[in-house]
């Protein structure tokens, strides 16, 4: 029997730029997904199409027991926490002796096939590895780790990634003289928030920067615009929407001291608040029997 976790991840600045070539840069995280495989004649397994493939890649059968800290469709990367670390348990159960690189691209290539062609590097590559990853195109290159106070604030709102980034696609089809400027901009933001991954009052302004240009390109909601208020009049440096937008998650960047109060102040907009940090480890193995 193998156990592996992976974390999840947010997007601290770029998303949908991402799409359009422009530089992106994600957070691991720490709600983890625990994932055991066993050897079995007689598997028995939950039923997810991530899971499936992961066996059908490997060629080998088993059973699969998942439990996950993270929240399913909020953009917090779980799908690709539970390819990962399926993958990685896989790998171990069966001594199949691939690399942490392998299990990345072979995540990546699953959640190509299940999303239908729409998935980027990005989940998969943070999940695997931890810490901050600069994406550009098909470039992950890692940042050095900064040890940042979050609370996330899960809007409860279901959203739909592949509607989201449609939605951008359709608007920059027709006004491309408007979308294209805001999605040079949103590119400005992330360059310049690169330099000063380690100051979070400069970091903080960025992330609000960039949580306008996200509204200017459509993907808010009034729920999300109202956490983000809520977090930063509770102190937060900064705050933005997270992933897709249109409902999921958003993301607010704090000092130590006053994380929990961001997170009351998140909780009392009946939404769900994730005080959390950097995930520097990547997918570990937990133990085995
Ligand atoms: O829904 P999430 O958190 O996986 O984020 C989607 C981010 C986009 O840039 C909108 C799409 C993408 O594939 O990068």
């Amino acid at each position: 029997m193998a156990t592996w976790s992976a974390p999840g991840k947010v997007f601290l600045f770029g998303e949908h730029a991402v799409v359009y070539g422009k530089p992106g840069i994600a957070m691991a995280i720490k709600p983890r997904v625990f994932v055991t495989v066993r050897k079995t004649r007689h598997p028995t397994r939950a039923k997810s199409p991530y899971i499936d493939n992961c066996f059908e890649m490997t060629g080998v059968t088993g059973s699969v027991y998942i439990n996950s800290q993270l929240p399913s469709s909020s953009g917090l990367g779980s799908s690709a926490a539970v390819t990962v670390a399926t993958l990685s348990a896989i790998n171990d159960e069966f001594a199949l002796n691939r690399t942490r690189e392998d299990i990345a691209n072979m995540a990546f290539e699953i959640e190509k096939k299940v999303q239908k062609g729409r998935a980027s590097p990005t989940d998969t590559t943070v999940s695997a590895f931890g810490g901050i990853v600069l994406i550009t195109g098909t470039s992950r290159r890692r940042l050095p780790p900064q040890n940042m106070h979050l609370v996330i604030g899960d809007s409860l709102v279901s959203h739909s990634t592949t509607k989201m980034v449609e939605q951008v696609a359709d608007l920059r089809r027709q006004q491309p003289k408007i979308v294209d400027p805001i999605l040079d901009a949103i590119e400005g933001v992330s360059l310049t928030a690169i330099h000063h991954l380690s100051n979070p009052k400069e970091l903080g302004c960025y992330m609000d920067m960039n949580h306008a240009l996200l509204e200017a390109l459509g993907v808010g909601h009034p729920q999300l615009s109202r956490l983000v208020l809520a977090a930063r009049s509770a102190g937060a440096f900064g705050a933005k929407i997270t992933g897709a937008g249109g409902g999921g998650c958003m993301v607010a960047l704090c000092a130590k001291p006053i994380r929990h109060r961001v997170a009351r102040a998140i909780e009392a907009c009946e939404a769900r608040a994730i005080v959390t940090g950097i995930d520097t480890e990547g997918v570990r193995k937990e133990r085995n029997a």
